[in-house]
């Protein structure tokens, strides 16, 4: 299994299927996608050589992300070839839901076994407002054909802003009483674009932990592998609630992931400075060189992000590599 300098291991990719995204969300792209590589967008059969790669050196789960990773045709071609391919038992996405009532039957039968989608307003008219989408109604549609379907793992990401969800736990414990979903509260983090936004809208998930635990809910023990996320459950609620606290110290403690963007850059962090191009390695079918290219690379994964000192690396925006 690939494993860096801190002897953390890595058996969890987030693959980007594109930059673009027809979404304008406040906190990533306000301006709307400015998307220019689509052309050098990663190819089925590149993908398929970099997922055989990532599985022999011990990858078992690929997150399909973006931009919107709905907007490529091949989305269901890209599921099925991922799912295909031997070691990997885990496909997820996330999306923001765009497609999602359309499309869910058909990325189920290609093979998908975990959904995320983007939800940081229950309220249609705020969800318009930070999304540029006034497309609830439809979104919680497909969440709920999910889960109709027996998709049995469902989760929302709701990022916390300040203004527009800060003060709304209630409403979104109700949503989850009587759904089997994980709904996680993620820190508003700063990148090179969002400064003035994040200065006005950032607000710690310690405000949630504290209403949370004030109504009884508990802090269930974590998981082996199971990412960063601190999970809450309470027995009048079928769904749970988590916090991703980015800014938290030892975030990056229990790092599991690795990171490639749609043109088949390489990133070590969320936000590194610097990334690396794979893509001489996939245009053939050679697994053994791209696993060599990973281990050597991995040693320079840094311990932590310097997001607490305001240093984003080179993202713009999350758009760029799916956050
Ligand atoms: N801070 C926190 N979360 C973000 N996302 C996008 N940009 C940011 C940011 N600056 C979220 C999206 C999506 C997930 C992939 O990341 O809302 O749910
Ligand atoms: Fe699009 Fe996701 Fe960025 Fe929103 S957060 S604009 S859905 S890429």
């Amino acid at each position: 299994m690939l494993q860096d300098s801190f002897k953390r291991r890595f058996s969890y990719l987030r693959l980007s299927l594109t930059e673009s995204c027809n979404f304008r969300c406040n906190y990533c792209l306000p301006n709307g996608s400015a998307c220019d590589n689509k052309a050098a967008e990663l190819t089925l059969t590149e993908i398929k050589h970099l997922v055989k790669g990532f599985a022999l050196a011990g990858t078992s789960k690929i997150r399909l992300t973006g931009g919107e990773p709905s907007l490529r045709r091949d989305l269901c071609n890209i599921i099925e070839t991922v799912r295909g391919t031997p070691g990997i038992t885990q496909v997820a996405i996330t999306t923001n839901g765009y497609r999602l009532n359309k499309d869910i039957d058909r990325w189920l039968d290609a093979g998908l076994t975990a959904l995320n989608v983007s939800v940081d307003s229950l309220d249609a008219d705020t969800f318009h407002l930070v999304t540029g989408q006034d497309r609830l109604p439809d979104i919680l549609a497909g969440i709920d054909r999910a889960l109709a379907l027996g998709l049995a793992k469902v989760k929302i990401n709701t990022v916390l802003l300040r203004q527009y969800n800060g003060n709304s736990l209630s409403r979104f414990l109700d949503f989850v009483r009587d759904k089997p979903i994980s709904l996680r509260f993620i820190e508003l983090m700063q990148t090179g674009d969002n400064g003035q936004f994040f200065a006005a809208q950032h607000l710690s998930g310690r405000h949630i932990i504290n209403q949370l635990t004030a109504a009884g809910w508990q802090l269930l023990p974590r998981l082996y592998n199971a990412g960063p996320a601190l999970e809450y459950a309470h027995p009048d609620y079928l769904g749970t609630i988590g916090l991703i606290m980015p800014y938290s110290d030892h975030f990056c403690d229990d790092c599991n992931r690795l990171r490639v963007s749609s043109t088949g850059q390489l990133f070590l962090c969320l936000f590194a400075e610097q990334h690396q191009n794979l893509r001489h390695l996939l245009a053939q079918d050679q697994p053994d060189a791209l696993v060599d290219f990973l281990q050597a690379q991995l040693q320079f994964k840094p311990l932590s992000h310097q997001l607490a000192n305001a240093q984003t690396g080179q993202t713009r925006q999350l758009a760029m590599i799916g956050g």
